[in-house]
């Protein structure tokens, strides 16, 4: 390939290359979002043009330069309680139809996690019905592709405005109260926090669990995948089910006409038959 030499081309290489890397696809018109959402990473390489830049990470740049432009990239946007009718589904119907008799340890996993809300929140309806104090033994597995939310995730502190979807009670509960340099803070309880694992996990690539998973939360990221994507992924999430176990999608999100293991019990609610 030669050098790339206008702009025109210098986004056509980043367009393509992302999609290469994680299968999300930048769409015709969102030229100044990539050039808005890049500026930071070409002032930290003191480089000036969109064209110089594209060219650096042509011939240059290492994963960790390309895993900082994934991260600049992508869409975190998420809430705690976000769709909440799933985390009632979760401990109304999934996990009692799922579990055998007397099986009182069950995992779950929320794929592309984001900040952390989203498995948090499951830890907090996971609490609420099957509690540790009851000799329940459950663990729920987070990853994310962006190395960046993961780091905030860990951490598990949330801005004031960011805790405000979690009824008072459960604020109360499960989040401590920032003092000091943190006031206006809250943090996910130890005893939540724990039970949550983060790793870094490209959803369109190879990687492996221990054990199957009674329920996979997987929202809100298919959407940026095409169909051919979404079906490859999907596939590959059912290997990772336990017979009559539950994918959550998004709402806005559906695997209609896609060929896959899989029964539609209600919208973006699917059981692996
Ligand atoms: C909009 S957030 C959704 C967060 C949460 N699941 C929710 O519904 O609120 C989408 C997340 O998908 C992640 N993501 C994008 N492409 C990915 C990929 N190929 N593998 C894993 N995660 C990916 C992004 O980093 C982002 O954190």
């Amino acid at each position: 390939m030669t050098a790339l030499k206008d702009e025109e081309s210098a986004l056509n290489f980043i367009v393509t290359a992302v999609y290469d890397k994680c299968r999300i696809r930048l769409h015709d018109g969102k030229e100044s979002l990539i050039r808005a959402r890049l500026a930071k990473r070409m002032r930290a390489t003191g480089i000036s043009t969109l064209t110089e830049y594209a060219e650096f990470l042509r011939t240059k740049a290492n994963e960790e330069e390309w895993t900082k432009v994934i991260d600049a990239l992508t869409t975190n946007y998420t809430q705690f309680l976000r769709e909440q009718d799933h985390f009632d589904f979760l401990v109304k119907v999934a996990l009692p139809g799922v579990m055998a008799r007397g099986q009182k340890r069950f995992q779950i996993w929320s794929a592309a996690s984001s900040t952390g809300e989203e498995p948090y929140t499951i830890g907090f309806f996971l609490n609420e019905h099957f509690p540790l104090s009851g000799g329940w033994n459950w663990s729920i597995a987070a990853s994310d592709i962006s190395t960046k939310v993961l780091a905030s995730a860990k951490q598990g502190i949330y801005a004031k405005e960011r805790i405000e979807s979690i009824p008072a009670d459960w604020q109360h509960k499960y989040l401590q109260v920032g003092q000091g340099e943190w006031a206006g803070h809250y943090r996910i309880k130890p005893f939540i926090a724990e039970r949550v694992q983060f790793r870094q996990i490209n959803l369109i690539e190879t990687y492996n669990h221990p054990e199957p998973f009674e329920v996979i939360f997987c929202r809100n990221v298919m959407i940026y995948f095409d169909r051919a994507t979404q079906e490859a992924l999907v596939q590959r999430l059912c290997k990772f089910l336990k017979p009559g176990g539950y994918l959550l999608i998004g709402h806005s999100e559906s695997l209609h006409g896609l060929q896959l293991p899989l029964r539609c019990v209600k919208p973006s609610v699917y059981q692996f038959v």
